[in-house]
């Protein structure tokens, strides 16, 4: 009998993730800013969020995610060669957090980096963290989720605040032959949109100032409705894209995960691609958006629930500040 030949792929060996204790929910927000519990629920789906305890960071939330995930695969931190984290909310400006995850976990012999997607970090870390993998700079690698938006997030604008909350997710992925593994990754940016979601200060454009703070200018600022209609679009045009790619059909798809930003984003985006319900993964109603933690957190959940099995096909789907947006194919 002829031997089959499988490309290698990047496959996910392992996933964790880890959320704050603390729990912010929407009656809590209704004590800090004009808002109420209806309002948040019917125009985001959001009921709760997580929040950092004061002396947790970005890379506290980072390491225990990839140490779970490290432990499913059964992977030591030595076997690590690479580690990509996609924050936008590192502990320092520089260097990147994922070196100081990189020394939490005794991955002594990876190299690491910090990569700026905004809510598509994830998404672009695993593409970049695939690609990698498949040019031979390492058999196994570490990509990681992780924010801490409660920190950047204006407590007082209530435009803002109820949508966002801190958490991380992890994956352990390794170069292999076979039929499981990542099948396509598909990466876009659109630097025109900057306004509508960034965060104006504390960058070199306008460095830290005692005025950025006080008049509240230099914290994450976003022009809702607009990145509403942009986030439906671009989320739906960049799954077709990877299903045409594959020759896929939509109900072919055992699981869509994407990013978690707000419900009707999320349902608006699977009518439109005529997705079924149980085809959709969605528990932004439990941490609100994460940014670049909500995809990895989602996918450990899932994968925990048995709701990802051998040989399904999951499709993971972002949208974020830059713009960028993105997606990855993978056969589970
Ligand atoms: N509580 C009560 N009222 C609020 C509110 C809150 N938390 N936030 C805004 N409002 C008010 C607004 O001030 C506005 O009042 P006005 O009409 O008196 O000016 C009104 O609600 C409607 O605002 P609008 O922005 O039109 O509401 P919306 O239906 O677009 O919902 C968002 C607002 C933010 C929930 C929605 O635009 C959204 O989800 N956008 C995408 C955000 C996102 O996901 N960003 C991250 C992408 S990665």
């Amino acid at each position: 009998m002829a031997k089959e030949i499988y490309v290698k792929k990047a496959r996910i060996i392992g996933t964790g993730s880890y959320l704050p204790e603390k729990v912010l929910n929407n009656f809590d927000l209704e004590k800090m800013v004009d808002t109420t519990n209806d309002w948040i629920l019917a125009r985001t789906g959001i009921e709760e969020r997580r929040i950092a305890a004061d002396n947790e960071s970005t890379s506290d939330l980072a390491t225990k995610a990839a140490q779970r995930a490290l432990e499913m695969a059964g992977v030591t931190p030595e076997e690590i060669d690479l580690i990509v984290m996609g924050t936008i909310t590192g502990d320092y400006p520089w260097p990147a957090t994922a070196c100081i995850v990189q020394n939490n976990l005794g991955a002594k012999n990876a190299y690491a980096y910090d990569l700026s997607a905004a809510c598509s970090g994830f998404v672009y870390a695993l593409s970049s963290a695939s690609d990698f993998l498949l040019a031979g700079r390492g058999k196994k690698a570490l990509v990681i989720g992780a924010e801490t938006l409660s920190r950047i997030v204006d407590w007082t604008d209530r435009n803002t605040c109820v949508l966002f909350g801190d958490g991380a997710g992890a994956v352990v992925l390794e170069a292999q032959e076979g039929e499981s593994g990542i099948l396509s990754c598909h990466m876009h940016s659109d630097g025109s949109y900057l306004d509508l979601l960034y965060q104006p200060g504390f960058g070199s454009k306008n460095p830290v100032s005692v005025q950025g703070i006080e008049d509240r200018s230099s914290f994450l600022k976003m022009q809702g409705n607009e990145v509403f209609k942009v986030a439906v679009r671009s989320l739906t045009e960049v799954s077709h894209e990877a299903l045409k790619a594959n020759d896929i059909k939509v109900k072919d798809l055992s699981l869509f995960i994407p990013h978690q930003a707000n419900r009707r984003i999320l349902e608006a985006t699977a009518k439109r691609l005529k997705l079924q319900d149980e085809q959709c993964y969605i528990n932004v109603n439990k941490y609100g958006n994460t940014s670049g933690a909500t995809i990895p957190v989602a996918m450990d959940e899932a994968y925990r629930q048995g709701l990802l099995k051998e040989g399904g096909l999951v499709l993971l789907s972002a949208f974020g500040g830059g713009f960028t947006w993105g997606s990855v194919l993978l056969r589970w």
